[in-house]
């Protein structure tokens, strides 16, 4: 008898990590961003110099790999990320491994290992967690199901502004369009576990909605449904 999972997922910068946070937090529930896994064995893989096809040494390395994730509850929107001892909380968040995170994320190898860290990590339930395939392959039984969607274009300012505020400025609004279509494309395309809106899950286009307004929105669809 595990408690209640919530799943969200959807394309890049749709909003999830804000919005998985604030109502992980004002349900008390564990906050789990699948994401953040991902871009650790990415960054990982990167700083250790492996080719993306040597698929013997990436699998040597994410079945041996130990991955943190730390969020404080009162604090929702930090989350420190450790992998093998090392914090990369900033690094998973570089334009390097934003670049690259998802050829790894497409190995069967690396998902194989993530998706059974995640499971038991949250084999309790209690938990709102976020990504691309929680609701169709991680977590099918969730109590609630959440597909978070945008327009490219608003993705595409909102990543301009997070990496405004992490210096990293330099990048245009079209080089984001571009990449956010190339992630998305990578990510829905692939062969394995690929980014889908569940059977029932409920899609919210979040345009024009502000934070709270989409994060009330998943509370109330959550105290409707328990
Ligand atoms: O959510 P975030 O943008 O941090 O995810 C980074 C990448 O990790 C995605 O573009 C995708 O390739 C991969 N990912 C995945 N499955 C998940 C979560 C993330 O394949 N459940």
């Amino acid at each position: 008898n595990r408690r209640p999972i919530i799943a969200i997922d959807g394309p890049a910068g749709a909003g999830k990590s804000t919005v998985t946070r604030l109502v992980a937090q004002q349900l008390g529930l564990m906050y789990l961003d699948t994401g953040a896994m991902y871009r650790a064995v990415t960054w990982r893989v990167l700083q250790a110099g492996i080719d993306f096809t040597d698929e013997p040494a990436i699998a040597e390395l994410v079945s041996q790999c130990q991955i943190s994730l730390i969020s404080s509850g009162s604090q929702p929107q930090s989350l420190r990320v450790w992998i093998d001892g090392k914090e990369v909380t900033q690094a998973i968040r570089s334009l390097d491994v934003t670049a690259n995170v998802s050829a790894i994320a497409a190995l069967p190898v690396v998902r194989h290992e993530l998706v059974k860290q995640q499971q038991r990590w949250a084999s309790k339930g209690g938990v709102v967690a976020e990504g691309r395939d929680i609701g169709t392959h991680v977590f099918p039984d969730a109590e609630l199901k959440i597909f978070l969607t945008a327009s490219v274009q608003e993705r595409a300012r909102r990543r301009l502004q997070d990496l405004q505020g992490e210096d990293q400025g330099t990048v245009s609004l079209e080089q984001l369009e571009a990449d956010i279509q190339l992630r998305d494309q990578r990510d829905s395309t692939r062969t394995l576990a690929p980014l889908r809106q569940a059977a029932d899950a409920i899609e919210i286009n979040t345009d024009g909605f502000t934070i709270p307004e989409v994060t009330d929105k998943i509370i109330s669809l959550y105290h409707k449904k328990a």
